[in-house]
């Protein structure tokens, strides 16, 4: 707690190159209020997002000394450094600075057709569905993604294979197939078992490590593999 001086490496993308920058911050604030203190005193050209600033819409999602981070929720002290490097997510096109292109992660998201598609569109009914319903477990633990492009970007898979679908479309493709209120089950198993489906995917275990959310991605693509070799019952839900 108190008054620290961290010394900040940003990276800069028009001059491909990177820039320092020595703060005097208190130790509880984050990253995000590092760079806008940057943007309003020292450098008012840096180019960063940010929305929310509570964790909830991804947009500050940045690599943070080397791992993917959300800035707004990144605060100096908790790194135990002094210096920090800050550099845009791997594996997206930069379009300026801080900030990437999420054209390819949203392309994937797309191809599991993430909005719920209901299996009675006429029904007045409420469907229910029972905390401890297959579905409402898994739903507790794997719905809370953001969308910030973190799991995406520290692939291993994706880094080499730009076709792949990726953790947190797959995850939402398995939500979308418990879910027993969804109609579409050939659209999603379509794309999972595609070339590029969740059969590229190695176990690293980076977009769990990654994922602010906490969600365990690896797990569902386990679940979805399996799936995959018997979806018998994914087609009688
Ligand atoms: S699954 Fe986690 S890391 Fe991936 S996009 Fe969603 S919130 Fe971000
Ligand atoms: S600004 Fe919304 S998650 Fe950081």
């Amino acid at each position: 707690m108190g008054m620290a001086t961290y010394r900040f490496k940003l990276a800069r993308s028009h001059s491909n190159a990177e820039k320092h920058f020595t703060l005097e911050l208190d130790s509880r604030m984050t990253v995000l209020d590092a760079l806008f203190i940057i943007q309003r005193e020292l450098d008012p050209s840096l180019s960063f997002r940010c929305s929310c600033r509570v964790g909830m819409c991804g947009t500050c999602a940045m690599r943070i000394n080397w791992m993917p981070r959300l800035a707004c929720q990144t605060r100096v002290e908790t790194l135990n450094a002094e210096s920090i490097t800050i550099e845009p997510l791997a594996s997206l096109p930069v379009a300026k600075d801080l900030v990437v292109d999420l054209g390819p992660f949203f392309d994937k998201w797309k191809k599991v057709r993430p909005a719920l598609h209901p299996k009675n569109k006429d029904s007045k009914e409420l469907a229910i569905v029972p905390p401890d319903s297959e579905f409402g477990k898994q739903a507790l633990v794997k719905r809370d993604c953001i969308t910030c492009g973190a799991c995406y970007s520290v692939c291993g898979i994706t880094g080499s294979n730009e076709a792949y679908l990726g953790p947190a479309a797959i995850n939402r493709a398995m939500l979308r197939l418990l879910d027993p209120r969804d109609g579409n089950v050939e659209d999603r198993v379509n794309a999972l078992n595609d070339e590029n489906g969740v059969w590229r995917c190695h176990t690293q275990f980076n977009c769990v490590a990654a994922c602010p959310k906490n969600i365990n991605l690896t797990d569902s693509i386990m679940k979805m593999k399996r799936a995959m070799l018997f979806p018998k019952r994914l087609y009688d839900k």
